[in-house]
């Protein structure tokens, strides 16, 4: 497994290959099974695979969340080891991807970026459509693997591919749980004790959700989840929301649509987590 710091080098042995298949992970690093899950489907599909760690500074709206990103490079790398020559590593720094200035192009994606994570986050999509459409560009994979934990994410990416007609498949990828259902993040491992003690009760949430669907309305789940966040001290919900998997707009009527998924983002202490299922 090569590291490679600059994408020129890179794109140079990638190019001798003459490959037929590439696929592409990106990653912000601090890596999980979750993360391995992706490397391992791209793997299984693609002659050979990219995986970038980069902690894109755009997509950040708060300084000291991008401060307090987990960057783990070695412990990485390590874990990645296993996937051999089958892959390289793209770990550049940021003057590789933003050689002037590290800021974000300007995209409309409408309304699927100004709910849910667009409404919370700033800017946050103009920021992660600005590097993946860098990363895409730069590699023209074949296919590019990213996860339905960032359901909102993988929604701005299809819709980036088609505005700027890339010939890539983006790859959607199933979300990854620890054994007690709390959906894998990278940000998990800046829970304290007591944090991730709790931290499973959100998804147990989403599933007491799911069971509502034939028995309570769409403002009633609302009414209960609200309820349920008033009496707890850790948590801090900042939205729930039912809403159409293909527009994310949110749903006033469950029968409006077969295809509906429930969203949900929470604080405990400084930390952000979300999460989502099918409703
Ligand atoms: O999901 C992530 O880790 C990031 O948003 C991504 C897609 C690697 C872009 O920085």
């Amino acid at each position: 497994m090569k590291l490679f710091k600059a994408l020129v080098p890179l794109k140079k042995h990638l190019d001798q290959q003459n490959l037929t298949s590439l696929g592409l992970v990106p990653t912000m690093g601090a890596l999980h099974d979750g993360h391995l899950a992706l490397v391992r489907k791209a793997v299984e599909e693609n002659e050979k695979v990219v995986v970038t760690i980069f902690v894109n500074p755009t997509q950040f709206d708060d300084q000291k969340d991008l401060d307090a990103y987990p960057k783990t490079l070695e412990d990485d790398l390590e874990k990645l080891a296993c996937f051999g020559e089958k892959i390289a590593v793209y770990a550049p720094e940021v003057e590789d991807l933003y050689p002037k200035e590290a800021v974000s192009e300007h995209y409309d994606f409408g309304e699927l970026e100004t709910t849910m994570e667009g409404g919370s986050r700033k800017g946050h999509f103009q920021g992660v459509a600005t590097i993946v459409q860098k990363l895409l560009k730069g590699f023209m994979p074949t296919r590019a693997y990213f996860g339905e934990k960032d359901y909102q994410q993988l929604a701005i990416i299809h819709a980036l591919v088609q505005q700027k007609e890339l010939p890539i498949e983006i790859v959607d990828c199933p979300i990854v749980r620890e054994k007690d259902g709390l959906a894998m993040s990278s940000r998990n491992r800046r829970l304290n004790e007591k944090q991730r003690a709790i931290a499973p009760q959100i998804y147990s949430l989403l599933t007491q959700v799911v069971e509502k669907k034939h028995t309570h309305s769409i403002e009633e789940i609302n009414r209960w989840v609200t309820a349920f966040f008033e009496q707890q001290a850790e948590f801090e919900l900042d939205y729930f929301c039912i809403a159409d998997a293909r527009s994310l707009q949110p749903l006033r009527d469950k029968n409006t649509t077969q295809n509906a998924r429930a969203f949900i983002a929470v604080k405990m202490g400084e930390i952000r987590l979300i999460d989502n299922v099918k409703f």
